[in-house]
């Protein structure tokens, strides 16, 4: 039989292709497992394995219909899965539904006077918010009206929301889904650039943003950037209408940006003309599209993850109670930002959704100490807690008994966002979790809607350093580059895809379908006539190994993305922004590992012929610049190396394998077939000097990184 790849048929394999990842043998030690306690199984929402079962491929996509069915249906779906058109799937076909509804109005009859959302502010000064089911309620609907009627916002609509960790936010999104306005929310630490660019891919005409807010001790001046991606959008081609200001203060302006007349408004002040008016949620297809997320790519420009309204609310409901196993009595903090999918998924919809209370924290875990985290799980009682790899390492290194001053119990742990070194997870669990906490590891994407690899946390055991086994219902198979299968325990990495649709995967790229298809299933696709799912493959774009247990370890991403302190970058994205500055040829942007971030960009430049060396530093200030504004400070390279020339292809191809290999002092391969190797040398010296050092064995994802440009 013909392997997937050789059926596609339409390129040949490019050069740096030919090490193929069914040769690279990956040795790790295979950790020992750990089981959850008596205490924590018991109260188990997950513990039937019947449920499990029922979740076999067989039962698919039927076994879905389970996560449906936690949520208030407005007309129930006759069909599962429309797989007519791959592979853009249509879930829960014929049905109608409200997400807001689902997040908010049906818990008032059972829940009305618990907190839904509890805010805390950064400076430990300021005393926490508590809002209930009851008041969310009210805070949603009146705001709905003022997008409704105010702001002449209505269903289909695309709006940008550019907000801190404020409960405005949530509202905000809720008040968004509740009339089928789509809701596109860009982190708020992305410059003012980056939300323009995304308010006019989306089509927004109104952005809605915060005066400011607390971060790290400092007060963020954020409506300065509402003014910066008005303008982008502009030049773009979007015009700008409203921009609809929360005050972090209600009743007092903590920005000194002028408000435009006409074009701006406060919301805590029009809001006052709607107190009290209520809106019906509209009904909407399961299909509506419930929000955008743009997401870093291998291309320059992010592109928009469209999520659907019915699978993506089924899907992360089921997860969120699963795998992280929340009660509605039980007090939920994810530490992540609402900004990105982790927050969309895990803070707002999933956990409201269980009627859970949700804690939002404004501010950064280590103001102004470490023991900040803590102390608010202390005081609030927090049972369950959510982070990233990232946070925990930082918490770690600075803060190595914190924890255990505090008394606090949590009984579930998630991390998510980034491998995590078995050594931190061993603090996790010992320490931040005190032993008595499960813990998931959760592999999945913006795109995936939710997890995808998980522990079951009351029925598998954990195992350091591994995701586990696939979710409920979705079935994996890693391939190497030429489409053969690499076999549990083979010691093999290879590329991660999942066989199935299920109904998190996002429905496609706004405005750019045919990138969706691309970018995300070409690569195994079958027959591209094919209307049976089995041929269309989902490539998620990371590398993978599995051990004879069938868990999953995830090695990061195979193409050009970096994965910064659990955020996704794109290289192209960077590398844009430095060819801003007219001094500059070429740049290359490659990852660094980091202690803390995981991995960091380092930059690599070469000037235009006649520009100065000698102004060296003035232009790397330039670049730092050019790429806080086009991007935001989340992208600051760690390292701007000025190079003669890059290392290239006889075909003038940037070889970044061979910068990042130099970067990290790691092999830098065969390089004699470059039109330039003499160059490499010299780079090599630039950065790690005139003593040639030893060379570290590197991880999977540095090894692999630059393969697919
Ligand atoms: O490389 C994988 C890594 O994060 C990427 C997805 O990033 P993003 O779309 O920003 O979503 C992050 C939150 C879901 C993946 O392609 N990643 C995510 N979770 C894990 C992970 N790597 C290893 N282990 C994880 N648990």
């Amino acid at each position: 039989m013909a392997t997937p790849r050789q059926k596609l048929g339409t390129k040949e394999p490019k050069a740096s292709q030919t090490l193929s990842e069914a040769q690279i043998a990956v040795h790790w030690k295979e950790e020992q497992y750990y089981y959850p306690s008596k205490k924590f199984i018991a109260q188990a929402n997950l513990k039937d394995p019947a449920l499990v079962k029922k979740f076999s491929e067989k039962n698919f996509p039927a076994c879905f219909d389970h996560y449906a069915s936690a949520l208030d249906w407005d007309k129930k779906w006759h069909k599962t899965l429309d797989t007519s058109n791959p592979p853009f799937w249509k879930w829960f076909v014929g049905g109608k539904l409200n997400a807001c509804y689902n997040c908010v109005d049906r818990h008032l009859a059972k829940y009305k006077n618990k907190a839904a959302i509890i805010f805390v502010p950064e400076p430990e000064g300021e005393t926490t918010t508590v809002i209930t089911y009851q008041e969310l309620y009210k805070r949603v609907n009146e705001l709905a009206a003022v997008l409704g009627d105010f702001a002449g916002l209505k269903t289909g609509d695309r709006v940008t929301i550019h907000m801190p960790m404020i409960p405005e936010l949530p509202i905000t999104m809720l008040a968004c889904a509740r009339l089928g306005i789509v809701h596109s929310v860009v982190f708020g630490g992305f410059s003012g650039e980056a939300c323009g660019l995304r308010a006019a891919d989306s089509g927004s005409r109104v952005l809605i943003y915060a005066d400011g807010y607390w971060r790290n001790g400092k007060w963020v001046d954020h409506k300065a950037a509402a003014e910066i991606a008005v303008k982008t959008a502009e030049k773009e081609g979007q015009r700008i209408d409203k921009v609809l200001v929360w005050q972090r203060y209600p009743g007092k302006y903590s920005s000194e940006t002028p408000m435009v007349k006409e074009r701006d408004h406060f919301i805590n002040d029009v809001v006052k003309a709607y107190h009290g008016q209520t809106v019906q949620p509209v009904s909407q297809d399961a299909e509506a599209p419930l929000f955008l997320m743009y997401t870093s790519g291998t291309t320059g420009r992010p592109k928009g993850c469209q999520h659907r309204t019915g699978g993506y609310l089924a899907y992360v409901t089921g997860t969120a109670k699963y795998y992280q196993d929340i009660h509605p009595e039980d007090v939920y903090w994810c530490m992540a930002d609402i900004g990105w999918i982790t927050g969309h998924s895990y803070i707002v919809y999933g956990p409201l959704a269980l009627a859970a209370t949700s804690v939002l924290y404004e501010g950064v875990p280590q103001y102004p100490d470490v023991g900040r985290p803590w102390r608010i799980a202390e005081r609030l009682d927090v049972n369950i807690f959510h982070t990233s790899p990232t946070a925990i390492r930082m918490l770690r290194k600075a803060g190595l008994d914190e924890p255990r001053k505090y008394n606090y119990h949590f009984k579930h742990m998630t991390t998510v966002g980034e491998p995590i070194e078995p050594e931190v997870w061993q603090w996790y669990y010992d320490v931040v979790g005190k032993g008595e906490a499960a813990i998931v590891d959760t592999w999945w994407q913006t795109e995936t809607g939710g997890f995808l690899c998980t522990t079951k946390p009351a029925l598998d055991p954990m195992k350091p350093g591994s995701a586990g086994p696939p979710a409920l219902g979705i079935y994996p198979v890693i391939w190497d580059e030429e489409g053969r299968e690499v076999k549990a325990g083979s010691n093999l990495a290879g590329n991660i895809c999942i066989r199935n649709p299920w109904p998190g995967i996002m429905q496609t790229i706004w405005g750019d379908p045919q990138r969706f298809v691309s970018q995300y299933y070409k690569k195994y696709n079958k027959n591209a006539q094919s209307k049976d799912w089995r041929d269309w493959p989902y490539y998620a774009a990371d590398g993978a190994m599995i051990a004879k247990d069938g868990y999953y370890r995830i090695l990061g991403r195979v193409d050009d993305v970096i994965n910064v302190a659990g955020h996704r970058l794109g290289t192209k994205e960077v590398e844009s922004a430095c060819l801003t500055i007219p001094e500059i040829a070429e740049a290359a942007v490659v990852p660094a590992v980091d202690e803390v971030k995981g991995r960091v960009p380092v930059v690599f430049i070469s000037l235009k012929p006649g520009a100065s060396a000698e102004e060296t530093r003035a232009i790397q200030d330039k670049v730092t610049t050019a790429i806080e504004t086009m991007i935001g400070k989340i992208a600051r390279p760690k390292e701007i190396h000025m190079v003669p020339d890059m290392p290239k292809t006889r075909s003038g191809k940037i070889m970044r394998r061979v910068l990042a290999a130099i970067e990290n002092h790691m092999d830098t391969g065969d390089i004699t077939t470059l039109a330039n190797p003499d160059v490499v040398e010299q780079i090599r010296v630039l950065v790690q000097g005139h003593e040639e050092g030893k060379l570290q064995e590197g991880p999977e994802d540095i090894k692999r990184f630059g393969q697919e440009s």
